[in-house]
């Protein structure tokens, strides 16, 4: 049996379209999503499924060396390899936080999955693969698509702008106007996209994005468009895939506009009815303080003592938070992510703008380089263990979702004490002349005092 996949109201599991067609919401105006037909991958057996994409891991072989494509037939089938779009995005490593599981957080089996090391420094490349490949196949086909647009927070226009380059597609992305980091605005702006700041925050944008995008010609990028969902679940594909298909415990991922949480249960949950896997992970969405409309239903829940529900829910202005990339207050996956978080029994935490930063520089200090939003991932990890819901002999995983050099600003100003709290572990260069003596006493007598 062939592999193959549709386009499926949330709400109503009649209502299908094909992935070719241009189309984002169901006729009830709620969310699609994609549903790959199981029977037929059932019909290769977990183990001949584990085998191949062992033999495809990091290899040349095109498409199959992106950790994205080498599961080609469960993210998206109706794509062929020569209209395929990838930068070698995925096969991000999986590393053992020992040092600061041990010495921080009390938890010596911990992870940390980079996926900000990738083309463009975020997870967003492994989303973005699979939509821009899907509209080469569309154009390909003969859909009169002019451009692919997007609403960003940062890191989607940079992953979209490289990924439309890349196929000669012209791209434009829509940004809240001084919200994002220099490092993010030049991205775009270098692959030639089509900029425009616009004078309102991120679900301004998205407002924005959804009218532009009612023109068939110009082809929604956000994930809203659930292929984008497809490349972004192979993290959870990747995670027991590099622990020779074992599934950790819990797995924590900051959470803005809640696509990369649904995404993340989607994929170990596929795995789980095809047999690749024989349990779930919990899962934690992480969001910042400033802009946790999730975290206030969460709550809402369980003072009412039962599971979430949409209903617990009510968007929100975001403030202004160091974890620029996640100032969401109305989450457009918010459905599936309220499935998603029932699925994995899963839970919502919060950090401060001072939890989020500290945890990033604590986890700093022992080799990391963490962007803001896994600071925000970190802090709530450390609540969640010091809390004794994550339990100290758990296999954890925690997502970064961003490479910290895409935000330099927030590390700079924490270790010049320039934020509007205090910054324990600020670390400062020594300006010293140039006199050798002058300069090896100054050294000694630093290490002697820090020792
Ligand atoms: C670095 C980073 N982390 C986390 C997120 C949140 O992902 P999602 O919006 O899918 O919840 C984003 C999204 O913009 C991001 O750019």
């Amino acid at each position: 049996m062939r592999p193959r996949a549709w386009f499926q109201a949330v709400d109503d599991e009649s209502e299908r379209y094909p992935l070719t067609e241009v189309i984002y919401r169901s006729k009830s105006g709620g969310l699609l999503e994609v549903v790959h037909d199981l029977e037929a991958l059932r019909s290769r057996s977990p183990a001949a499924w584990i085998r191949t994409f062992d033999e495809r891991y990091g290899r040349t072989r095109w498409p199959y060396g992106s950790g994205v494509w080498s599961k080609h037939e469960w993210v998206q089938p109706h794509v062929s390899p020569q209209n395929v779009v990838s930068l070698y995005e995925g096969n991000t490593n999986l590393f053992w936080a020992e040092r600061y599981g041990k010495e921080y957080v009390g938890l010596p089996d911990l992870w940390v999955k980079q996926c900000g090391t990738s083309h463009t420094g975020s997870f967003k490349d492994l989303g973005m693969t699979v939509l821009v490949s899907s509209v080469k196949e569309m154009i390909a086909a003969g859909k009169p698509i002019r451009a692919v647009a997007c609403a960003s927070t940062g890191d989607t226009s940079a992953a979209l702008a490289a990924y439309g380059a890349a196929a000669a597609i012209p791209v434009v992305v829509l940004l809240p106007k001084g919200k994002i980091t220099a490092a993010q605005l030049v991205q775009p702006i270098a692959n030639g996209a089509l900029v425009c700041a616009l004078d309102t925050d991120f679900d301004g944008c998205m407002r924005v994005v959804q009218r532009l995008t009612e023109d068939p010609g110009l082809y929604l990028a956000n994930s809203m468009n659930s292929l984008r969902v497809e490349g972004q679940k192979t993290i959870s594909f990747e995670i027991v895939q590099q622990f020779d298909w074992e599934v950790p415990d819990w797995v924590l991922v900051p959470g803005g506009n809640l696509g990369n949480v649904s995404a993340i249960a989607k994929g170990f949950l596929e795995m789980l009815e095809v047999g690749l896997i024989s349990r779930l992970p919990r899962l934690v969405c992480c969001q910042a303080e400033k802009a946790n409309p999730l975290y206030r239903a969460y709550q809402r829940a369980a003072e009412a003592g039962r599971d979430l529900e949409l209903a617990d829910f009510e968007p929100m202005e975001a403030e202004p938070t160091l974890a620029s990339a996640i100032r969401i207050g109305d989450p457009v996956s918010l459905p599936k992510a309220v499935r998603a978080l029932v699925s994995c029994r899963g839970v919502v935490e919060q950090a401060s703008e001072s939890e989020l930063a500290d945890a990033a520089a604590r986890a700093d200090r022992t080799g990391m380089f963490n962007c803001p939003h896994t600071g925000v991932a970190l802090a709530c990890l450390e609540k969640l263990v010091a809390a004794g819901t994550i339990e100290k002999d758990e296999r954890v995983v925690v997502i970064s979702t961003a490479h910290g050099l895409k935000f330099t600003e927030f590390k700079a100003a924490y270790h010049r004490g320039e934020l509007p709290f205090d910054a324990p572990l600020a670390n400062q260069p020594i300006e010293l002349g140039s006199d050798p003596d002058e300069v090896v006493d100054a050294i000694h007598r630093v290490l002697d005092e820090r020792e």
